[in-house]
């Protein structure tokens, strides 16, 4: 007997598991011993024109798709918390291994729905969630285990890099990059998600509880987006040789998670440098193994769908199936390197606003300096004048120095 299989949604993610399950067959026949067919998808709108088989259930009705006389897997390509928490709570509940692309609905309920499967002995898949096609989520939990994780830092929003990338290399402005991205289909359903960060933080809510078993506060994690980044800006950053990356940054300060969501600049030897357009990487700080990172393509049809299939065949194989999935919450472990800002953009700033304690490196603009600081600093700064932006400079040292150098010899 096949595998019957629900995807819920048809919009880039849906599209995309459907058409890899239809051009992969054969691996996914070979990999479970049984074909995988897709019994029924669950679709918003009934007039849109769809290249659907038609033995596949087409409905809006997601009772039709639950009562399915044989239900095995359900993939949730939908947007938002509701009503895909309660379909897969009830998919679950069915005895159905869930896979979801969804990142809102995941940092919310994904505790719950894992305890739920864990009560039904089913598999919950959730690769799709962060960073598209890279399999960071198995990494973390199958690869790393004996490893502790001492800090994760990643591009996670693959619209943010592309929209400043597009800004930096073809001179685009922020409407006109976010216009492309949305027609790539890299965007959220309402793109505030991706520029103002809030996808981001539910990625890093979702890594953080995979690394360390626990998230940080939400209230208490720095969100900021990518839309102070003018191309101004952005032509500062590229005469210094630094780039605009959006980064989310989550480590343990003894018993503390720290998390953070914003933009960065970025040295030309730190490894998100090169990361470019629609890619993501992930940089996973940990005691045994040092810094690892993973990049690759961070939103789209096929590499999100890559992600989802690699979950069905993990779901569909038991034999596979690990019973140790649930991280421990690890020890505090000392960071040697990554969380410490030491030099900052600053950018609407006087001169005279900044203490003693923020030492200048170089006015590089009008109201904009390089400053060497502590980070309780800056955030005093911040907390005295609120339209002031800082953007924490990543292995920029050497290239400061260089810089200097550079000048020293123009002189
Ligand atoms: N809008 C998301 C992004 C899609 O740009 O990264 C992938 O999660």
């Amino acid at each position: 007997m096949a595998i019957k299989a629900a995807i819920l949604g048809f919009g880039t993610v849906g599209e995309g598991v459907y058409r890899t399950i239809q051009s992969h067959k054969k691996e996914l026949e070979t990999l479970l011993g049984k074909k995988v067919e897709v019994a029924a998808i669950l679709i918003q709108n009934k007039q849109k024109d769809r290249n659907i088989e038609d033995n596949v259930l087409v409905t809006t009705d997601y009772n039709e798709i639950i009562n399915l006389s044989q239900l095995d897997i359900v993939v949730d390509a939908i947007v938002g918390k509701d009503p895909a928490f309660s379909y897969l709570k009830k998919a679950i509940e069915r005895g159905c291994h869930i896979i979801t692309a969804n990142k809102e609905m995941f940092a919310h309920h994904g505790k719950a729905l894992l305890a739920l499967a864990k009560e039904h002995s089913v598999s919950v898949g959730f690769e799709a969630t962060v960073a598209g096609g890279i399999p960071i989520i198995q990494t973390l939990r199958q690869l790393l285990k004996v490893n502790r994780v001492q800090q994760i830092q990643g591009i996670v929003n693959g619209t943010s890099n592309f929209i400043l990338t597009e800004m930096r290399e073809k001179k685009q402005s922020f409407p006109e990059a976010l216009k492309l991205a949305q027609e790539k289909g890299f965007a959220e359903a309402d793109p505030t998600n991706d520029v103002e960060g809030f996808d981001a933080f539910y990625k890093l809510m979702i890594l953080s509880r995979v690394a360390f078993g626990a998230e940080p506060d939400w209230n208490k994690v720095e969100r900021v987006g990518i839309t102070s980044i003018t191309s101004e800006l952005i032509e500062v950053a590229n005469k210094l040789d630094f780039r605009f990356k959006h980064v989310v940054s989550i480590h343990k300060d003894g018993d503390r998670l720290i998390g953070s969501v914003r933009p960065v600049l970025v040295g030309n030897s730190h490894p998100f440098f090169h990361v470019e357009g629609v890619e993501n990487a992930v940089n996973v700080y940990s005691d045994i193994v040092g810094r690892i990172t993973l990049q690759g393509p961070g939103a789209g049809m096929f590499p999100t769908a890559s992600a989802v299939i690699e979950d069905l065949v993990y779901a569909g194989n038991r034999n596979q199936q690990d019973k140790h999935l649930d991280k421990p919450v690890t020890d505090a472990f000392p960071l040697t390197n990554g969380s410490l800002h030491d030099f900052y953009l600053l950018n609407g700033v006087n001169k005279r606003d900044l203490s003693a304690s923020i030492s200048i490196t170089e006015q590089v603009a009008d109201q904009t300096f390089i400053v060497e600081t502590v980070h309780e600093e800056i955030l005093r700064l911040i907390q005295e004048n609120s339209s002031i932006r800082y953007y924490p400079i990543l292995d920029g040292t050497q290239t400061l120095l260089n810089r200097k150098k550079r000048k020293t010899v123009t002189v």
